[in-house]
């Protein structure tokens, strides 16, 4: 499963980049709008995705086809490696149809049932982005969803990769990662969380300890 950052903050980006083991970026626009807003926002993207060099989703905001296929125009002039990511809304579904017609990659979002993932695959959508964290808050079963989804893909050889998002902790992470999501996007916080064990950092401690009794014994 390959893991994403789902963030807009350069910096977290940049040190979750340099860490090697991030493929790609997800953003929206709650996450643009908690940045500086003195930040140029194509800079800031055009930024992001030379810090990870891979997948990056730049969502519309256009809720009408024509002003979301105008707005993907718009962005893949200044952005050519962007993925288009497409709200799960019928004209967006329409939207993805004809951007996957011109090759254009998409991420359909908004996604909370293994159903809205197949109807976003079958309209074409390159990847599918189910949300986690916002069923839980209503106290529905998320990972049922994302476990439907993938028995579903596998059942029918779906092409579309499945990206795991709104992880809010390490337990969702481990959960989609056993459950056979292709990607999940995980915030800054919950990656640094899930690098965490106590017994890592007392090993560490405890092999530093050794080796300087072992040198001082020596001298
Ligand atoms: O990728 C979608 C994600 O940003 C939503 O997360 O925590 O706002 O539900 P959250």
């Amino acid at each position: 499963m390959e893991l994403y950052v789902d963030s807009a903050n350069l910096a977290d980006i940049k040190h979750a980049a340099s860490l090697g083991f991030i493929s790609g970026v997800t953003t929206n626009p709650s996450l643009l709008a908690k940045e500086d807003p003195s930040l140029d926002i194509k800079d800031l993207l055009l930024d992001i995705h030379k810090s990870v060099g891979g997948h990056t989703s730049v969502e519309v905001i256009s809720t009408d086809t024509d002003g979301m296929l105008r707005e993907a125009d718009e962005i893949l002039k200044w952005f050519p490696e962007a993925t288009i990511k497409i709200p799960f809304i019928p004209a967006g579904l329409t939207a993805v149809s004809e951007l996957s017609r011109q090759g254009i990659p998409t991420n359909v979002t908004l996604l909370f049932t293994a159903l809205q993932a197949l109807i976003a695959a079958n309209a074409g959508a390159t990847y599918v982005s189910l949300f986690l964290g916002r069923l839980d808050d209503m106290g529905t079963d998320a990972m049922q969803a994302i476990e439907d989804t993938v028995e579903i893909w596998d059942m029918h050889d779906l092409e579309a990769l499945i990206i795991a998002a709104s992880i809010r902790h390490p337990i969702h992470l481990l959960g989609v990662a056993r459950a056979g999501a292709h990607i999940a996007t995980v915030p800054y916080k919950v990656l640094m969380q899930s690098m965490q064990h106590p017994l890592t950092d007392a090993g560490l401690a405890s092999f530093l300890k050794d080796h300087e009794k072992m040198m001082k014994a020596k001298s």
